[in-house]
């Protein structure tokens, strides 16, 4: 794995996303400094999705602005965005088909310049190109401990691996900007401990940024540099893990939202 990309910071600035009567997002403000684990934290439904979608271009905004270096991304389709380097896995898993080779190369089809249609065309240099796809894909998913299931079909494959082949896919963008929504959800004890190891070790081998939803409020604090706390779509608190441990309004935020147990199985 090879560092030194040149990562631009990510602007949230004044970001209101509205539903039908409902305001998921309500100004909410944040920067994820280049290279850095940030963390966005809050009780269920407080508007942590609903960021990602915005921030890869799935939601758009009744206001506000979303800025990656100098690119807006507010007015972006996704696909667009992606191709800027930001890439994300989500909530819930979604892989069924294919080995974990399949489902990495699917990741690298933004990358591919020669495509599906020629690829199919088994041209030489589409050939050659595909070869290199392949090495890095490979490399992708030593680093990511699924070196041993690169031809495993996914159907056979643990919840906590498949998790992996999500972070894997999503790295096979190699995006300056890793969205990772609840990658630990589900896992158990060890699992989490070790995939925030890989997601540690990847930030610190790639030099990319990391954006995380994550319920695990004590892996949220050893792993994160920064946090941002939401609750009912407004940013309540932010800082060091330190910092926002010991606000009284997040503290507050989660003690009301009893009923909201912060270990994470949503639906969105
Ligand atoms: N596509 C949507 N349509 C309507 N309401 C939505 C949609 N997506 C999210 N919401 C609502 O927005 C609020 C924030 O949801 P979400 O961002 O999923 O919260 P979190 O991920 O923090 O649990 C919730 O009240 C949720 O029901
Ligand atoms: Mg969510």
């Amino acid at each position: 794995m090879s560092a030194g990309i040149d990562v631009p910071e990510l602007r949230v600035h004044d970001v209101t996303v509205r539903f039908a009567g409902l305001t998921a997002l309500d100004g909410v403000s944040f920067t994820v400094a280049p290279g850095s684990i940030h963390a966005l934290v809050g009780p269920n439904g407080a508007g942590k999705s609903t960021t990602f979608n915005v921030l890869s271009g799935v939601y758009r905004v009744a206001s506000g602005s979303v800025r990656f270096g100098d690119a807006e991304l507010t007015a972006l389709a996704p696909h667009r965005i992606a191709a800027l380097g930001i890439a994300r896995t989500f909530q819930n898993i979604v892989l069924t088909r294919g080995t974990v080779a399949d489902n990495l190369m699917l990741g690298r089809h933004t990358l591919t310049r020669a495509g599906f249609l020629t690829s199919a065309l088994r041209l030489p240099h589409v050939r050659g190109e595909q070869r290199a796809h392949r090495e890095r894909v490979r490399e992708i998913a030593d680093f990511t401990g699924l070196g041993a299931r690169f031809d495993t079909p996914v159907s056979l494959l643990s919840y906590g691996e498949r998790k992996r082949v999500e972070l894997a896919r999503a790295l096979c963008m190699e995006p300056k900007l890793l969205l990772l929504d609840e990658p630990v959800a589900g896992l158990n004890t060890a699992e989490r401990a070790a995939m925030a190891r890989t997601v540690a070790s990847v930030r610190d081998a790639l030099g990319l940024s990391v954006l995380i939803v994550e319920h695990d409020m004590g892996l949220v604090m050893r792993m994160s540099d920064e946090v941002t706390v939401l609750d009912f779509g407004r940013r309540i608190s932010g800082g060091t893990p330190q910092q926002v441990q010991r606000d009284p309004a997040v503290i507050a935020a989660y003690l009301g939202g009893a009923t909201d147990a912060p270990v994470g199985e949503e639906t969105r």
